[in-house]
């Protein structure tokens, strides 16, 4: 159950105390590939075949070296040559088929957690998205799932493999040589401790970065999102400055993970050069002792690679398992919020619906400000009534609309509609049965048809334009060039507010619901487009019932009950006349919002 706050999704919110430990979260992950399990161990059984092949490679050539040259056997040195080349052929056949073995599981993996973000984030109730910024969920389901995805590479490709070839290469070394094979293992601790100490601030820059470009990302989202008021302030020059302090943040802790990393990868080849040497070193001394064979110390130099660079793989693996974790942690949390709000299972399905609405005592607060937003709301509206709700901005109109489609849950009292409360409705079919045009007027950036359609996909053509015609938009649709297949732009830039109103209602209109919720858009419109929407809005309140939050007079007026709000309580209700002959709070809004109301009503 979600209670109290949601926690940030943000990994740096996450701490490791009061979350799942790194192995619980990695077994969590590795769950994801038990669809895949016998090609993903086919893949790391070719990974690991892939090394072994290449062991024998040294001994060849010892034998070569040691045997063949001093006895002068042609024959053999090119038959030996030819086995090496065949093995260096085996070997690239295996690496490519277990690469892209292990690949295609990852990737499948991956894709499986993009597509379950989406569906949670689809489900998540709005509650959630007012806690949540949009940037960052993005990031969850762009970002974090490439970085769990590199791990997820680097474990099954490397992790396993290494880990076995660094034992069979201990193995062989120590049949090669086992004083040299000493004296190299005493050199190991020199790689743990420059690891050691470098690794930690590695992590940190590598946060730090990630943060940088999180940062920037929805910065340049943010800028993007609101580049019309950027303009319209002239605010060009403060935008610039503000990215560009981003980019320089990003810029530098970019720079410092790549030094960082530059130098750490040379300190490595240092070392792993170093032990080279000291290999030949005592790998001379070894010889002129007569203790071993200049075959033996080339066979071990050759072999030593198998040793030293599952090493080096595997401390590099670190940082890759680090940042996955990272990442995996606010995934993890996100696929398993529970959000009781969005839940389908064993809730009824609604599937036609009358259309008599509720509330009982219903107050709400919304819990990222703590705002009572309603307070002891009682209504009861039958099917097929007109209400129209008026009040001051903020006086709760929206929120009550919220609370009919299931969009918040009463935090006390019962909404119900046809009597049934809504907690116990699958809220995704109660949905299908309500219409709304709402405040912000939302369009899709795709063609006019496809906007019309969201409202019912299986729409005819013919069923399309009469709902055009009917929320007076066919008109203007018809008068653009491309008609109905005209692209409207990112949130319907392309048309007039009036226009986009009109498509929104026809949308609606199409969808034919029985409870309607019409916010009208508070910008105001030119007569004549007012006049073509008002028109629309009557057909629209045929035979449902409507909620219509009211900015015109004409709307109010026509209304079967007027609700009057006024810090989230309803004061007044009743009809037009009777409000207005009241002389209370509605009397007072009709002064202030329709100057002519008086006249009119009179
Ligand atoms: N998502 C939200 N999170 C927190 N508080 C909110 C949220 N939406 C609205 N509020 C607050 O709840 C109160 C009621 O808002 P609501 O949107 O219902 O007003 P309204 O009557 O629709 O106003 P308007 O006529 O301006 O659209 C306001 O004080 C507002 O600040
Ligand atoms: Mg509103």
């Amino acid at each position: 159950m979600l209670s109290g706050k949601f926690q940030s999704l943000n990994a740096k919110n996450i701490s490791g105390e009061d979350y799942l430990s790194p192995s619980r979260l990695l077994r969590w992950y590795i769950s994801f590939f038990q669809k895949d399990r016998l090609r993903i161990a086919t893949g790391v059984l070719l990974t690991l075949l892939q090394s072994i092949a290449l062991v024998p490679v040294p001994l060849i050539i010892r034998r070569i070296i040691d045997t063949y040259i001093p006895a002068r056997n042609t024959h053999a040195i090119l038959a030996a040559c030819a086995i090496a080349a065949g093995l260096y052929l085996l070997h690239a056949m295996l690496a490519f088929s277990g690469r892209s073995l292990t690949l295609l599981c990852t990737k499948r993996v991956t894709e499986n957690l993009r597509a379950l973000l989406c569906m949670q984030l689809q489900q998540m109730s709005l509650r959630f998205y007012d806690l949540e910024r949009a940037s960052e969920l993005h990031a969850r389901v762009v970002i974090d799932t490439e970085r769990i995805d590199v791990m997820g590479n680097a474990i099954v490709v490397h992790g396993v493999s290494s880990t076995i070839m660094f034992f069979i290469a201990s193995g062989v070394l120590s049949w090669v040589n086992f004083q040299l094979f000493l004296m190299t293992i005493a050199l190991l601790p020199l790689f743990y401790t420059a690891h050691r100490i470098l690794k930690p601030r590695m992590r940190e820059v590598n946060r730090l970065f990630r943060d940088g470009m999180e940062g920037m990302s929805s910065k340049v989202n943010d800028l993007l999102q609101s580049i019309r008021l950027v303009k319209s302030f002239a605010r060009e020059a403060h935008e610039q400055k503000r990215a560009e302090r981003q980019f320089r943040t990003v810029t530098r802790s970019a720079l410092a993970m790549t030094i960082l990393d530059s130098f750490y990868n040379n300190l490595m080849g240092f070392l792993t050069n170093s032990t080279t040497i000291a290999i030949y070193a005592t790998g001379g001394l070894l010889i002129t002792r007569g203790r071993m064979t200049i075959g033996d110390l080339i066979a071990f130099t050759g072999i030593i690679g198998f040793l030293i660079s599952p090493i080096n793989i595997l401390m590099g693996m670190v940082t890759m398992v680090y940042a996955g974790l990272a990442s995996l942690k606010p995934v993890h949390r996100l696929l398993t919020l529970d959000d009781p709000l969005e839940k389908y299972k064993g809730k009824r399905i609604v599937t036609r619906l009358n259309g008599a609405v509720a509330f009982e005592h219903v107050s709400f607060v919304y819990d990222t400000t703590g705002k009572k937003a309603l307070c002891d709301i009682n209504v009861s509206v039958h099917t097929g009534e007109t209400i129209a709700l008026v009040g001051e901005s903020g006086a709760g109109k929206t929120t009550f609309s919220n609370l009919i489609m299931g969009f918040y849950f009463p935090t006390e009292g019962r909404v119900l509609i046809d009597g049934m409360d809504i907690h116990e409705l699958n809220l995704r079919t109660l949905r299908e049965c309500i219409g709304v045009v709402s405040q912000e007027n939302v369009l899709l950036n795709t063609s006019i048809i496809d906007n019309l359609r969201y409202g019912r996909m299986d729409a005819t053509k013919e069923e399309v334009i009469a709902a055009a015609r009917a929320a007076n938009a066919l008109e203007f649709i018809e008068q653009t060039a491309e008609g109905f297949d005209a692209v409207v732009g990112d949130r319907g830039v392309r048309l007039s507010g009036g226009q986009r109103q009109r498509l929104a209602i026809a949308r609606a209109l199409l969808k034919n619901p029985r409870i309607l919720i019409l916010d009208e858009a508070t910008s105001s419109l030119d007569s004549e487009s007012e006049a073509k929407i008002q028109e629309a809005i009557e057909r629209l309140k045929a035979n449902r019932t409507c909620f219509i939050i009211a900015h015109r007079l004409s709307t109010v007026i026509s209304a079967d009950r007027i609700l009057v709000f006024k810090e989230g309580s309803i004061v007044e209700s009743g009809k037009h006349a009777e409000l207005l002959a009241k002389g209370g709070e509605y009397a007072r809004l009709c002064q202030r919002q329709f100057p002519s109301a008086q006249k009119e009503s009179a």
